[in-house]
């Protein structure tokens, strides 16, 4: 049974339509509203508002809920592998044996990148920061590849662009820290697999044999699953915003790198282990540094904490706190600021300014311990998330596209000036 809300203004009543998805979420329609009423709604951060209906990913913020295309990240965590999602998220459904292999064989084919993308990673100084890096070796792909300029070419042109960028980035994630390193760039070893050929491009030298950790190799898979996706955050919003503009995919990926690069956004991971780093030079008072989140006249936030959708608790931040646990463990690396994360998590959980608003650990807040223990410099936590995040973005641009959305272009209520004359 349709429902409908009622809105009245000036003594008149409009009536909107309430849709309802699968899950059970209502919205009210509001696409009419301007031309039934004059008005338009105001949302700062579109706190209140839907910008689209998908079948990519579903959040309960209130339950802790996260799947992708219905599974539940704590089966996919468990048990498949970051292509495999990546296929689930993109496609829409778990690969069968064939099209994975198919899947798998078509990216190995595109690891490498044309040696004149070296020109532009050459044109980066060492003190880059490799985010920056990345999204411009992105963008160097509508170069090198001008048919994906054309986001409505056919379905197996789209479909290849897609292939590439899977396939390329790790090279260019691998490129980033190189370049950051002054080390020489490694190319791509396709006996490896998707992670293992990353880690190798990342930390083989010249000098010395590399062989991957098996142990690194799986923590790195399911850190990556655990950042495949997530509904519309504030990157995979830009995706789909530029996109909608018919930009192509590299440069609508390219958009939510740097989207993803803000501090309230990706670059959190990296912003939470300069935070442990500051409490831990400063003797460890994590008591202080909670006083300093509470102080509104302190613009130092708790960094790892809160979450615009998850006010009980972010279920990747669980999986990535255990397994945090184990990779050290395993790896045998006993990291003080573990010790001072987990301290401050027990601090802020009890303390009601942090009850009050809903504030517990996210994503980001454990996720930059396990990177450090895997050898990752910490200005590439970020980059590791865009790696992680790649197909949720190719998702939720395919998406856009396939069901031909409007063009983006939001409306405003103007404050300035009324008319002067010049
Ligand atoms: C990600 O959207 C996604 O899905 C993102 C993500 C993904 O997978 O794509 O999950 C990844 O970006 C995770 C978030 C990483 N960011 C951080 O850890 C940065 C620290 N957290 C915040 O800045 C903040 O919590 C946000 C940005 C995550 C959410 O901000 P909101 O929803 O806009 O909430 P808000 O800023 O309005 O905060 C509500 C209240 C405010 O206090 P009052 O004005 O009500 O008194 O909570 C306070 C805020 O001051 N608050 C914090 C805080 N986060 C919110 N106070 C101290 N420390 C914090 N971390």
């Amino acid at each position: 049974m349709s429902q409908t809300a009622e809105i009245k203004v000036d003594g008149k009543t409009f009536e909107l339509p309430i849709i309802e998805g699968s899950e059970g979420e209502k919205a009210i329609d509001i696409s009419k509203l301007r031309a039934q009423t004059g008005l338009i709604t105001l949302d700062p951060g579109f706190k209140n508002t839907g910008s689209t209906q998908s079948a990519i990913t579903f959040l309960d913020g209130e339950k802790g809920i996260l799947r992708h295309r219905g599974y539940s990240i704590e089966d996919l965590a468990e048990k498949s592998s970051f292509l495999e999602v990546a296929y689930l998220t993109i496609y829409g459904n778990k690969p069968s044996a064939e099209e994975i292999k198919s899947f798998q064989d078509e990216i190995t084919k595109h690891t490498l990148v044309h040696e004149d993308i070296k020109k532009v990673l050459d044109g980066f100084p060492s003190n880059s920061h490799p985010m920056g890096v990345l999204s411009s070796l992105v963008t160097s792909l509508t170069a090198f590849y001008p048919e994906s300029l054309d986001p409505n070419r056919s379905k197996d042109a789209v479909n290849l662009s897609i292939i590439r960028i899977i396939a390329k980035m790790p090279t260019f994630a691998a490129w980033a820290y190189k370049n950051k390193m002054g080390h020489p760039a490694n190319y791509p070893d396709n006996s490896l697999n998707y992670g293992s050929n990353f880690l190798k491009m990342m930390f083989a030298l010249p000098t010395e044999k590399y062989d991957v950790d098996p142990v690194v190799a799986k923590a790195l898979d399911k850190l990556l699953i655990l950042h495949a996706d997530h509904e519309q955050n504030c990157s995979a919003s830009t995706v789909r915003i530029v996109g909608s503009s018919q930009a192509s995919l590299y440069a609508s990926i390219s958009a939510g790198i740097n989207a993803l690069w803000g501090p309230l956004h990706g670059g959190a991971n990296q912003a939470v282990i300069e935070m442990l780093e500051a409490i831990k030079a400063d003797g460890g008072d994590t008591s202080k540094y909670i006083e300093k989140a509470k102080d509104k006249n302190d613009p130092f936030r708790l960094m790892g904490f809160g979450h615009r959708v998850y006010k009980n608790f972010d279920p990747r931040a669980r999986i990535i706190k255990k397994a945090a646990d184990e990779v050290l463990e395993k790896l045998g690396v006993n990291d003080p600021i573990l010790d001072i994360a987990k301290g401050l998590e027990e601090v802020a959980l009890k303390d009601e300014y942090f009850v009050a608003r809903n504030l517990y650990p996210n994503v980001d807040f454990y996720s930059g311990i396990i990177y450090r223990a895997l050898g990752i410099p910490t200005e590439m936590f970020t980059v590791m998330f865009a790696l992680g995040r790649l197909p949720g973005w190719i998702a939720q641009w395919k998406e856009m596209r396939e069901n031909n959305e409007p063009i983006g272009r939001p409306r405003q209520i103007y404050t300035g000036s009324n008319h002067r004359d010049y």
